[in-house]
């Protein structure tokens, strides 16, 4: 099929390299110039594991093409996805300047009456987007076209497998030939027990945000719950056991840690939040997961306080950070905890060495040399009176605690992610802090 994908960020660009590679003719539009010069060049904006092999063999292979020019880049194709950015707008609600601003310029580039386009909205975009978007091409132009929503449940990190082999595949839709057409360029990434679903533009855009509220509600969940456990002399380890056996509960995403970040999850419970007030109603179970999860990004940074003995205990200190991606196996340091981690303690008058696979680019060019940046991580602990870790990059997972202790001025960890056993670590003469076990 004949493919243009409108935004080369990251849902764009793993979307439209994704469908040529399984033999799809596509052609990727973006506004900056600068980004398709590198994208034709091979360079890859963004960190994705397997994605800079991907576009380099369907770009050679003349399958995969960038433009600045939509014009162009849609003449041919019978699907347009748009995937431009939605962030959060001054009132909390999703901007979308962006996706009207697509709408426009495909207006006006839409030609051809016998074989209507159809114009599918990946975006994540506030329920009613689609219809609206129908509505503003079709008063600027006659000529025939459709619009369907496909939300996109993408995983940083993942990206690649959550697109090749998706839980399910959701479409919005008024009528069943778009449905058709949307399942057969889906058709070889759906094994038996995937579904393709198919129901209203309204439930689909809706079904995009249920899903990142409802993760969203388990971690903010279960960090309360763990720092509960702590407050009471439990363990959050042992009570997740306790749980996650009864399968209705289960385990997953239910890893308590220093708060989630990232692109999606903070901007789509603000999104809903908004969403509910436009209506007259209250989220209230949103608004408390979005505080919650403010509140958490702060537990780690006052357990280093206390440890301290207050601000002040901590001026001249020297904090080494592990991890300062939202996550691991990216350089996204969106919302990122780590981040409040890092102006608390400057704020104390601490000195910060952070090392982290990916994310030190991003990152420096936020503090540029406030902090220390160190290639490596023993060599970050150096001078050190503490380690903090933000992320758990399988790296940190299994290092030599003796190097650690002998490179450190004082074996102190406070562990967001819950790493390490504590006893164990006692054992080996460490002060470990985690979030939830006491
Ligand atoms: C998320 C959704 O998973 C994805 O379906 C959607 O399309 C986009 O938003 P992503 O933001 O890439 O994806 O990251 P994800 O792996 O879901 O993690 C989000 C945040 O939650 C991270 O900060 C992570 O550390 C945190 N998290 C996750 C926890 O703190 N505990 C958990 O148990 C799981």
């Amino acid at each position: 099929m004949k493919i243009a994908v409108i935004g080369t960020g990251y849902v764009g660009l793993v979307q439209g390299t994704c469908l040529a590679d399984s033999g799809n003719d596509v052609v990727c539009v973006d506004k900056v110039s600068e980004k398709i010069e590198r994208l034709r060049r091979g360079e890859i904006p963004i960190y994705e594991p397997g994605l800079t092999e991907l576009v380099l063999r369907n770009s050679k292979d003349g399958r995969l093409r960038f433009t600045t020019d939509l014009a162009e880049g849609i003449r041919e194709a019978e699907i347009v996805f748009i995937a431009v950015g939605t962030p959060q707008g001054d009132d909390g609600g999703a901007d979308l300047s962006g996706v009207w601003a697509v709408g426009e310029q495909l207006a006006r580039h839409l030609d051809d009456r016998d074989h209507p386009k159809i114009i599918v909205v990946k975006s994540t975009v506030p329920v009613g987007t689609n219809a609206e978007l129908g509505r503003r091409i079709s008063m600027l132009t006659d000529v025939p076209f459709h619009v369907a929503s496909n939300p996109e449940f993408l995983k940083e990190g993942a990206a690649i497998d959550d697109f090749t082999k998706p839980d399910r595949v959701v479409v919005g839709v008024r009528s069943p030939e778009v449905a058709e057409k949307l399942h057969e360029l889906y058709a070889p990434f759906l094994r038996t027990d995937r579904p393709f679903l198919v129901m209203s533009p309204e439930s689909a855009e809706m079904t995009k945000y249920v899903a990142n509220c409802m993760l969203a509600v388990k971690i903010s969940f279960i960090n309360e719950m763990a720092n509960l456990c702590e407050a009471y002399g439990a363990d959050i380890n042992d009570v997740r056991r306790g749980i996650g056996h009864d399968q209705r509960i289960g385990f997953h995403f239910l890893h308590p840690g220093v708060g989630y970040g990232g692109s999606c999850f903070p901007k789509d419970v603000r999104a809903m939040i908004h969403m509910a007030r436009s209506k007259q109603m209250s989220s209230r179970m949103m608004e408390a997961v979005d505080e919650v999860n403010e509140a958490q990004k702060h537990v780690l940074p006052r357990k280093i306080i206390e440890f301290f003995g207050g601000p002040e205990g901590l001026n001249g200190k020297t904090i080494a950070l592990w991890g300062l991606a939202f996550k691991p196996k990216t350089d996204d340091i969106r919302e990122a905890p780590s981040l409040v981690l890092i102006d608390t303690l400057l704020a104390a008058g601490a000195s910060v060495r952070v090392h982290d696979p990916e994310a030190m680019p991003n990152v420096r060019a936020i503090y540029g040399d406030r902090i220390t940046f160190c290639d490596r991580p023993y060599g970050c602990l150096e001078q050190a009176d503490a380690l903090a870790i933000a992320t758990e990059w399988n790296e940190f997972r299994n290092p030599d605690f003796e190097i650690m202790r002998r490179l450190l001025n004082r074996p102190v960890v406070f562990d967001g992610r819950n790493l390490y056993d504590p006893e164990k670590m006692t054992e080996l003469g460490f002060t470990y802090f985690g979030i939830g076990r006491s």
